[in-house]
Order: structure tokens, then sequence, then C-alpha cells
């Protein structure tokens, strides 16, 4: 008997992907950031399938997505002020914010914390696709866990497109790097990921601002684990030049910001050196690398600024996996 791999279908079909979730079925969907694998946030039964999927532990919690900000009060008490300025300046976008949240967020959808992130995040389809929605929609970003962010169709069907019905197609991810985390801690805001948001764009808005995000052992962030994001290779960040004169990393891939290093196997994030450009780039570069026949990755850090932040944390998590 022949077995027959399930694929899911790819499309632009909203109605499509809102019947599936009025079902309790999951769907990747496509945000400005990365691709989600989204599921009635409010029925446990279809976040148990997408940790499920994601073979994601049950102590990482989940980021629910609203269509506009009026949505946050059924789900957040207590909204500090700062909040509701962040959500004004910056939604839809790539900003979560982690808030109180009310007893009938099931427990799985936050992991038993007494808080849920909550974002609305800003593409085109997804915007309606929630608009239509009775609920709101879990999403994790729709890889395995552990693994590279997807930011285009193509990149969930190649790891999930065997465990998923449906992916909304909405074309590569503008931004291509997860949002920023905002949690409060006495009403002060404090980042808990570095993200699409930039730094410098909420401390205009709400003043200096703490930083929790590198820690690899935040009880409010235990989605923070040191390895994360990571390719299949082994990734060494630091000083390419430097460490293509090693013998032993004569024949490695490199990934550079701007730099051409000459490499057989190399990729440059942004030719002109544009922070922007090589957020949008380093996922679908973090996934090429695993194609190519090399064991070793070189990667350098971006000018630690803006959305360099960003990316600087991705590439030190995918260094951390080897
Ligand atoms: O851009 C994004 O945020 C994407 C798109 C799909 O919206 N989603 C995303 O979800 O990156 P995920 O699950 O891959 O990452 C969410 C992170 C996890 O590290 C989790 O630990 C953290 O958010 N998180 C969620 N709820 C939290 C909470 N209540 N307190 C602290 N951290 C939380
Ligand atoms: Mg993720």
């Amino acid at each position: 008997m022949a077995y027959l791999r399930a694929v899911a279908e790819i499309g632009t079909d909203i109605e499509k992907a809102a019947s599936l979730l009025r079902a309790g079925e999951i769907v990747a969907i496509p945000t400005e950031t990365v691709y989600g694998l989204a599921g009635n946030a409010l029925n446990s039964a279809a976040v148990a399938r997408i940790f499920e999927a994601k073979n994601r532990p049950h102590f990482d919690p989940l980021i629910i997505h609203v269509p506009d900000w009026d949505a946050v009060a059924s789900y957040a008490t207590e909204v500090p002020h700062g909040a509701q300025l962040l959500a004004q300046a910056f939604w839809p976008g790539p900003l979560t914010l982690v808030l109180r949240k009310r007893d009938h967020v099931p427990d799985l959808t936050s992991a038993g914390l007494d808080t849920v992130g909550i974002r609305c995040p800003d593409h085109p389809l997804t915007r309606s696709l929630l608009a239509q929605l009775p609920f709101p929609l879990a999403a994790p970003s729709a890889n395995p866990f552990g693994y590279v962010s997807p930011t285009t169709a193509q990149h969930v069907d190649q790891q999930l497109g065997d465990r998923i019905s449906y992916i909304l197609d909405g074309g590569p991810c503008e931004i291509g790097i997860e949002s920023t985390i905002i949690g409060f801690e006495d009403s002060q805001p404090v980042v808990y990921r570095f993200g699409g948001l930039t730094l410098e764009s909420i401390e205009t808005v709400v003043g200096p601002l703490q930083t929790r995000a590198h820690s690899t052992s935040n009880p409010r962030a235990p989605g923070q684990l040191k390895s994360h994001y990571a390719p299949r290779k082994r990734v060494i960040v630091g000083d390419i030049a430097a460490l293509r004169n090693d013998a032993a990393y004569q024949h490695a891939a490199v990934v550079s910001f701007s730099t051409d290093y000459h490499a057989t196997h190399q990729i440059i994030l942004s030719p002109d050196g544009s922070l922007q450009e090589a957020a949008h780039n380093l996922f679908a570069a973090l996934r090429k690398v695993d194609e190519f026949p090399v064991d070793v990755v070189l990667a350098e850090t971006v000018p630690h600024e803006g959305i360099g932040r960003a990316i600087n944390d991705r590439l030190s998590r995918a260094a951390a996996a080897g």
C-alpha cells in the first residue's frame, strides 16, 4: 500500500482559513514579522494542536493576536497606561504587550502564567481574518520548536506541511524578525525580547526601558531560551575574516552583514548595509545555510542599534545551539 504524505494547501482564501479556525483546526497565517501557526486562543483543544504540531514544550506561552486595541480589554485586566500609549503608537505592528490575563484565557495558552502576550499584527490578510472571527488567534511562529522562524508560506510548508491542512499565503514577511515583547513590572515597561519594533522608537513614547531580553533563565519569558532560532549547522558568530584564516574554517559558509568575503558558500544579508534589509533576509539565510554542503557557518554581528539588536540576538541564539 502506498503511503500518502498529507500536504497542506497553500492559498489566499480567507473564508477557508476562517472556517477551519472556527472548527478548531490550526492554520498558518502571514504577519509582517514571521508566519504564525494559528488556532482559537480560547479553545484549549485548538491550542493543544498548536503545541503538538510544533513539538513545543507546554511551559512556553503563546501570543494571542487581536484585530484592534478595543479587543484587549476582553482578555487583559489592569492595563498600564504605558501599554495603551504603545499600542496607540505602534499597532497594528511588531509589538507584543504582556498584560495580566483574564481567567477565560486558557492556562494552556499562557502556559500557566497570570499574564498573556497580546499583539495586533499588521498584515492585510490576517487583519481581515481576525476581523471576521469571534475569537483571538493564538499563534507562535510556524516552525518546529527551536528552529528558525518561517518568513514565507513555502518555509512553513517545508516543515509543517504534513501537520496542517491550510497555509494562508501572504507573500514574504516584510519585517522578517519576530515582534518586540514588552512586559510591565510595577507599571514600568521592560523589554523581554528584541524584535521588529526598535527600542529607540519605543523609548520615544514611554521613556527609557529596562531590558531582560538576554536572560537565559527568565521566568517571565520562558521561551527566551539561549539556544533558539537555530539552523542545524554549527554557527559561529565572530570576526569572519579572522576565523577564515583558521584552516578548520576555510570551507565554512559565510553569512555577512554587507561585506563580500568571497567565500564559495556565502550570503550577504544587505550589500547596501541596511539593517532593515538584513532583518528581512536573516531567517531565509539561516535556512539556506542548512542546504549548503558545509558543516560550519561563520556569521558576524551587525551594528547594535535599531533592528540590529534583534538581528544580533537571533544570531547569538543560533550560535548557542552548536
Ligand atoms: O512576531 C511574533 O511575535 C510572532 C508572530 C507569529 O506574531 N510570534 C511569535 O511567537 O514569535 P512565538 O511563540 O514563537 O514567540 C513568543 C514568545 C515566546 O518566547 C514566549 O515565551 C513569549 O513570547 N511570551 C508569550 N507569552 C508570554 C508571557 N505571558 N510572558 C512572557 N513571555 C511571553
Ligand atoms: Mg518562535
